[in-house]
């Protein structure tokens, strides 16, 4: 049966015809499916599946004698029956990717066998084989590869699978719900029967039949409700779920505390499957998860690691309630769960873990990769209006930015009215598939709060730019702020209104916050709602027009504005800060974010100053400005200790992040056109600066903290643990700057000593960078070494190849070539793929970029390779591509030829199609 997507408006000669879908042609269905059972045959190559479906118009569809339209690609079908009756090959409709039937009675059994071949599914879209266990990934569309449906969110059905399969190669078979039936067939085989008794769209359908080892624990709701918990996984890897189990058990706690949300199944099921094109998936009662999100043990992940399983299994927990209980209308409603979802695991994250550091590291992912996506050619609203294909669009845009405007609203409305917005939300929603708009209702029908201007946020894109002056007024001590905004509009959607933005502001003297209060909003519509006469050291300044003034009283000297505080809106701020202030707010601002901003801003002033022409870095001015930093970040390091000893009322993991330099995405994404070469050259220069200026104390602090570390004795994943290591990894990476033979030796020694993963991948990954000549020995035997103790774990194999893919040194290309051919790379695999090419390609820019094109080349080639495979993985490998316009030639000219390259190939998918097309056409 053909395969791909229905027909075609835009076609290009070679690619496969592809449209896009839009928001304002949506319709309510008109069938819905009551009930969905399912029964499994696997057999050894295929698959039979028979679905009984009990099918009805829908009472509020608006055309009366239509034709029932349902989904399925790839799929080999058998039969079909209506009430009985087997239908003719001339009572149906059969194409690519539809199945039609007409002259429908009001209500009807529809049977329909198909045929599929999981083993023949590298797509990871359907059913597939991962490692020979079979598991499924339905969302968005791949349901419709299982078998003929109604394959929408707004079409909600409540499930029963029977799944029959050999006993002894799938001993473990599962579905959503609770097990209903079992037993034994006389040739070898079994089956198990599921039944899920809340309705739900097929997307959050799952099956998984394998070979694997049950580790089990429970969680006793608040309504005294226990519940099992459940992790599947391959016997190997049994000791590596006590993390994922103590997170789940914590996001339980959290949800009902924070959203007095409960769980609602006796069960709660995590599969981990090595094949996975994202992260995890949230099948109802039946979690499937890619390994690297839910293993976890010392010895062979890292503290990122750790703190990623933790976010993860949370996120796709509180995806029970913000997803699966109350859901999407249609796709383009995604945000409603991920922008959500997110919002809510950010949260709990930062109540387990450093709350400033999990801000810090969200807002870097969103100014470097959301605001280049948001300013490139996939750039879109957080609600789109239109898509070629959906899987494009996960994209940081809907996930990222969309928990940042319900952070907004968590800003405006305060934690309590927000909390009494969800409540109405959920459960006024509860069983229904629902839209963005009826999350905004619900917030402002319990808040009395008008959201009609903030609603922008869900319609527009690109990143607003806030432009603020100051001036400050010495014969009535009146300080004033002027801000304008305003936001790029995309070609063709015209001059839009004002946003509606929440800016956090303090203000800074040489003693720290002053306490001020807002005399006047001058040219504000409404001129007495934010005049505050109280005194306070922070406002929430309420943006909404686009050009504003406030003005501050109560103060003694003209002020430093600490701005944007907690990054408490998802837009670009300039303001014309110096050095002075800059280095005033990383020393006394009280937000910890703020500082870190701060100690960016001065890095990117330096940066600016040496490739704009004025090589600010080498002249005496920008030695001073360096060494003035410097003067700071050593007085940060040293305050910490007490004896000798960190103290714990500083926060390790803040002065770490801090310390860190911005990284080339966050570089690149602020200049317009990008030189990377003249980037690369200040960057350098800055970091070997830094690093020569603080060699003592960063030398004195790593050994301070390597001692305080050991004496802690054993790995715990805990907070205060993981900022003590994150500090002393930050200070071993900028020593291998110095690059001297002393050096290397530590981190030599920290890689034959550790007794935890996050030490060893630290000392590694120093050596392979490190310029001086004894390193390369010691890297080359540390890499070897390293290899042969790890071979056997595959997630491992995965940051080895990770730490190769991304040195800093010249010949990381020809090395990556190497690895894809060498035994520890499997290139269908998306964690290789991912590891390597993903490494190479979107973490090692300056040498993905570099003059000759020949990182592009490797991209375009496995862009090409991948496409047929693994469409999703494909495209999304891709998006470096996606920028080549914001680049000077040569990269330019080569990026878009990388490009060409790709659209001229055959048969390309729509996911590839669009993402090519979007970027050589805007
Ligand atoms: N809903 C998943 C999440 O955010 C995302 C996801 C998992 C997904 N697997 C996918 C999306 C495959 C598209 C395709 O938790
Ligand atoms: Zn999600």
């Amino acid at each position: 049966m053909a395969d791909g997507k229905t027909s075609s408006a835009v076609s290009s000669d070679k690619s496969v015809a592809t449209k896009a879908t839009y928001l304002k042609d949506y319709r309510a269905p008109d069938f819905l499916i009551d009930s969905t059972q399912l029964d499994f045959d696997l057999g050894r190559n295929i698959s039979r599946v028979s679905s009984v479906l009990s099918v009805r118009k829908n009472p509020v569809s608006d055309s009366a004698d239509a034709s029932l339209v349902l989904n399925g690609e790839d799929l080999n079908l058998i039969s079909i029956d209506i009430d009985g009756r087997s239908l003719a090959d001339t009572d149906y409709c059969l194409d690519g990717s539809t199945l039609q039937l007409s002259n429908l009675p009001d209500a009807f059994e529809l049977c329909i066998v198909t045929q599929i071949d999981p083993a023949k599914n590298l797509k990871l879209e359907g059913l597939y084989l991962s490692d020979g266990m079979y598991c499924t990934q339905c969302e968005a569309e791949g349901f419709r590869r299982i078998t003929y449906y109604l394959d929408r969110p707004d079409v909600m059905s409540v499930f029963t699978t029977k799944i029959t399969a050999d006993a002894s190669r799938y001993p473990v078979l599962l579905s959503n719900g609770n097990e209903v039936g079992r037993g034994r067939l006389t040739d070898g085989r079994h089956w198990v029967e599921w039944h899920d008794p809340f309705k739900k769209p097929a997307y959050l359908f799952a099956l998984v039949a394998g070979d694997l080892e049950l580790v089990e624990d429970s969680f006793t709701t608040q309504s005294g409700r226990k519940v099992a918990l459940r992790i599947y996984v391959e016997e190997k890897d049994v000791d590596k779920c006590g993390h994922a189990i103590q997170s789940l058990q914590a996001a339980m706690t959290w949800d009902e505390k924070v959203y007095g949300r409960e769980y609602d199944l006796d069960l709660y099921m995590i599969v981990a499957v090595d094949f996975f094109n994202m992260g995890a998936m949230e099948n109802k009662g039946l979690n499937i998860f890619n390994t690297s999100c839910v293993l976890a043990h010392p010895s062979t992940q890292s503290d990122i690691a750790f703190q990623r399983v933790e976010g993860v299994v949370a996120h796709e927990y509180f995806h029970n309630w913000s997803g699966n209980r109350v859901t999407c209308r249609d796709w383009f409603q995604l945000s409603l769960k991920e922008g959500f979802t997110v919002f809510r695991d950010a949260c709990f994250s930062a109540d387990m873990n450093s709350a400033t550091v999990k801000r810090i590291e969200d807002v870097s992912l969103l100014r470097s990769a959301q605001f280049a996506e948001d300013s490139g050619p996939m750039s879109h609203p957080i609600r789109p209006e239109s898509y070629i294909e959906i899987s494009n669009f996960y994209t940081l845009t809907i996930y990222e930015k969309g928990a940042e405007v319900i952070r907004m609203m968590h800003q405006l409305l305060g934690a309590e009215t927000f909390r009494l917005g969800s409540d109405l939300y959920f459960d006024r929603h509860d069983g229904q598939a629902v839209t963005c708009e009826d999350f905004v209702c619900a917030m402002e029908d319990a808040s009395g709060i008008d959201l009609t201007q903030f609603r922008l946020w869900y319609a527009k894109s690109g990143t607003p730019n806030l432009e603020v002056a100051d001036s400050w007024d010495k014969s009535n001590g009146i300080y004033t702020l002027t801000i304008n905004q305003s936001c790029r509009s995309m070609p063709g959607s015209g001059e839009s209104e004002p946003f509606f933005i929440p800016l956090r502001v303090a203000l800074l003297s040489d003693q720290g916050l002053e306490h001020f209060s807002i005399v006047g909003l001058v040219g504000s519509r409404d001129k007495n709602k934010e005049t505050n006469k109280e005194m306070s050291t922070e406002a929430v300044l309420e943006l909404c027009e686009r050009n504003q003034t406030w003005q501050f009283s109560g103060l003694k000297s003209k002020p430093v504005p600490s701005l944007l505080r907690g990054f408490s809106a998802p837009v670009k701020l300039n303001f014309d800060y110096s050095l002075t202030d800059l280095l005033l707010l990383l020393r006394e601002d009280t937000d910890g974010f703020a500082r870190w901003d701060a100690s960016q801003r001065y890095a990117m002033k330096l940066i600016e100053g040496h490739v704009s022409g004025r090589q600010l870095i080498d002249s005496s001015a920008g030695k001073a400005a360096i060494s003035e930093l410097g003067m700071v970040l050593e007085q940060l390091l040293q305050s910490g200790f007490d004896n000798g000893v960190w103290n714990h009322d500083y926060d390790a993991a803040l002065i770490a992040e801090i310390l860190r330099l911005p990284g080339y995405s966050y570089v690149i994404e602020q200049f317009d056109p990008v030189d990377i070469t003249a980037l690369h050259a200040a960057i350098e220069l800055l970091s070997q600066a830094v690093a020569k200026q603080l060699k003592d104390v960063l030398l004195a602090t790593y050994q301070r903290l390597q001692k305080q570390l050991s004496a802690l004795g054993a790995y715990r994943p805990q907070a205060e643990d993981i900022a003590l290591r994150s500090l002393k990894n930050i200070c071993l990476s900028y020593l291998m700057r110095v690059a001297d033979s002393q050096v290397a030796t530590l981190a030599y020694q920290q890689f034959t000593d550790a007794n935890n993963m996050t030490d060893q991948s630290a000392a590694l990954s120093a050596l392979v960078n490190c310029q001086s000549s004894v390193a390369e020995l010691m890297a080359m035997k540390s890499l070897n070494a390293f290899y042969q103790q790890w071979s056997h774990e595959s997630l491992v194999v995965n940051q080895w190849l990770t730490i190769q893919a991304c040195s800093e040194k010249s010949g990381a290309l020809s090395r990556v070539k190497e690895l894809m051919n060498s035994e520890a790379y499997d290139n269908t695999n998306p964690n290789k793929v991912r590891a390597l090419i993903g490494g190479y390609c979107a973490r090692n820019l300056s040498q993905f970029h570099s003059n000759d094109g020949s990182g592009y080349e490797l991209l375009a080639d496995e862009v090409i390779r991948l496409n047929p495979l693994n469409p999703q993985l494909a495209s999304r490998l891709l998006a470096p591509l996606t920028q080549w316009r914001r680049f000077v030639v040569p990269q330019k000219t080569l990026m878009q030829n990388a490009l060409l390259k790709i659209s001229h190939s055959e048969n390309l998918s729509a996911d590839v199609y669009e993402v090519v097309l979007k970027s050589l056409n805007t």
